[in-house]
């Protein structure tokens, strides 16, 4: 898909199919997360964890059901908000690279808030402690196909000096 089709159809999905994700699309969508801008990308690497095994995905809160979830977890930042904004970069790319290969996908807050709450669920993830969750990608194929769903107009505030 073009650049501008696929952010033209990138939405949020909340009702997945019981279709499993083929591994060979997982590994695309991964790839995508590795070529996100990073901020001191040497002391804030992100680190993935996808999770496609129904028993663990089962523990996961607010994921819609989805077959597959990736979760972006960071280590401590020396940098104030580095880690949160490095994770938002890569489900972005994640998300986007998602919408191109016709997944659904919807970028999830919620379950890594739980997530940070639940030292079980983070260590049967191997999530290592002093790392955390902080955003994911939850994806599959959506009951609705992926199309152009929006017009290409401006939705924020913009001053223009
Ligand atoms: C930082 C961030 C956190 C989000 N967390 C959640 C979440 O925990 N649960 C949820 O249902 N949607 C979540 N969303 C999805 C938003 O609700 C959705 O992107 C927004 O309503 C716009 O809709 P669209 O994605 O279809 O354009 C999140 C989106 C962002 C960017």
């Amino acid at each position: 898909m073009e650049l501008e089709k696929v952010l033209l159809s990138r939405k949020s999905c909340r009702k997945f199919t019981d279709k499993a994700v083929e591994l060979d699309k997982l590994e695309k969508v991964v790839v995508s997360a590795s070529l996100a801008p990073l901020g001191l990308p040497r002391m804030c690497t992100p680190m993935l964890t996808v999770v496609t095994e129904k028993e663990l995905l089962a523990g996961l809160k607010g994921i819609y059901d989805a077959p597959a979830v990736i979760i972006v977890s960071c280590p401590p930042s020396p940098a104030p908000g580095i880690g949160d904004q490095n994770a938002a970069c890569v489900v972005e790319m994640m998300s986007l690279m998602a919408t191109d290969l016709g997944l659904g996908n919807i970028y999830l807050y919620g379950v890594t808030a739980n997530l940070q709450g639940d030292a079980d669920m983070k260590a049967k993830l191997e999530i290592p402690e002093n790392f955390t969750p902080l955003a994911a990608l939850a994806l599959g194929y959506g009951e609705e196909d992926v199309a152009v769903c929006k017009e290409f107009v401006n939705k924020l505030n913009v001053v223009r000096k």
